[in-house]
């Protein structure tokens, strides 16, 4: 049976996929079942930050001698090195790790956490975002779900972009009444075409939180793991969140996990509280011999890394800044999170689809072009991209 034929009849697919079948990927390429190669202008939204099939990290996946599974409810020595190495490098006083599958289930513990810590049920979050796909983060993120679920929890409460002084005041306002159990945002919202909230919002926002008892939980989900030109996008922000999530990236897109990282006196009181997440799957023990490679990597190359990070982020810069799209567009970029909003979201459709055609692969967030080249990528293949960009305009 032809495979696409086989995918219509036995998947219950959401949305059209790229009419790309992919066979292998390597460094920053994808390459179909015909050997066709893609430039990777996307690292599987925010996983292969370091390119495909790093070998750093394949060898020790593949040379693992780890068991098949470990349950939940005993001891591993990977789980408590994994632990320590996050608490190493997370921002402010995260020391504690819950071990999740992935970034919905991160967030869903964050939700978990704040209400048993606060014992407070609302939740204040960014308009139009996305945390994942449980009912509990769906609630938070954009209120269009609210349509297709009347179900979703009660007292999720949006602000609405842009990011600026007036929002810090909504936000007082919703923090005042001391029920708001936690605010929940990506730092640099990846998910809502690369928006960057003002300095001072994010200052008040966080000053707020402290001073009305809400917890500030910090989706780094997509963010996380240089994205954005620092470890961790809240550093740009100087923020010390509560709650941390982490997932995507945390492997290099080796295999599925997520993390949910709290403070000592946080953690403490849940766990009293009766605070029982766990997840069958969280922290697999190949997934966590992926993590542990991934981090070390960081760890060691991190300067290296950044350097090139800051080198093509000035490459996207010029390159997208002198292209011609039709009305003209809108350049969000941090790191290597990039933005372009042009004129219409079927502007952007064409051009994503043409570029696909030609051999660049990117996604688009309604009318915003949305980039996330793997952070490694080499400037030659950054402005051959480029150039199919804008070949595509
Ligand atoms: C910011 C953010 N949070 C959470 C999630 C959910 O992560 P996962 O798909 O691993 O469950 C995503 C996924 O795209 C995300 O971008």
């Amino acid at each position: 049976m032809k495979q696409q034929l086989r995918e219509e009849q036995f998947f219950m697919s959401t949305e059209e996929p790229d009419d790309i079948f992919v066979a292998r990927t390597t460094d920053e390429f994808i390459y179909d079942q015909h050997g066709k190669r893609y430039i990777d202008f996307n690292a599987g939204w925010c996983v292969g930050n370091l390119g495909w099939a790093k070998k750093e990290i394949r060898s020790k996946v593949k040379a693992a001698k780890v068991p098949d599974y470990i349950a939940p409810g005993y001891h591993y020595r990977g789980w408590g090195e994994l632990a320590e190495l996050l608490a190493s490098i997370a921002p402010g006083e995260l020391r504690k790790s819950v071990r999740a599958t992935g970034g919905t289930e991160a967030v869903e513990a964050a939700m978990q956490i704040a209400m048993l810590y606060t014992g407070r049920t609302k939740f204040l979050s960014i308009e139009g975002s996305y945390h994942g796909n449980s009912i509990g983060t769906l609630s938070i993120g954009a209120s269009e779900n609210r349509e297709q679920f009347t179900n979703l929890l009660p007292n999720c409460i949006k602000i609405k972009p842009p990011l600026d002084d007036k929002a810090a005041e909504k936000v007082k306002a919703r923090l005042k009444n001391k029920d708001v159990a936690a605010l929940i945002m990506e730092p640099v919202i990846c998910n809502l075409g690369v928006m960057i909230p003002e300095h001072a919002f994010m200052k008040s926002v966080s000053a707020l939180c402290r001073q009305y008892g809400t917890l500030l939980v910090i989706d780094e989900v997509a963010c996380g793991f240089g994205r954005t030109g620092k470890l961790f996008a809240c550093e740009h922000f100087d923020l010390e969140p509560d709650i941390l999530c982490l997932a995507k990236a945390i492997t290099g897109g080796f295999a599925p996990l997520g993390a949910c990282m709290t403070t000592k006196k946080i953690a403490s009181k849940v766990v009293k509280k009766g605070f029982q997440f766990y997840s069958t799957y969280g922290w697999h023990p190949l997934a966590v011999e992926a993590a542990l490679a991934n981090i070390r990597y960081w760890k060691k190359n991190q300067a290296k890394i950044f350097g090139n990070v800051a080198a093509l982020s000035q490459v996207f810069t010029d390159g997208l800044s002198q292209m011609k799209f039709k009305k003209g567009a809108n350049l969000r970029i941090l790191g290597l999170a990039i933005g372009i909003e042009v004129s219409d979201a079927q502007y952007a459709d064409r051009i994503q689809k043409k570029s696909l055609k030609k051999g660049l692969l990117f996604t688009t967030e309604s009318k915003t072009l949305t980039l996330f080249p793997p952070l490694t990528m080499k400037r030659a293949i950054a402005k051959e991209g480029l150039e199919i960009l804008e070949s595509c305009l």
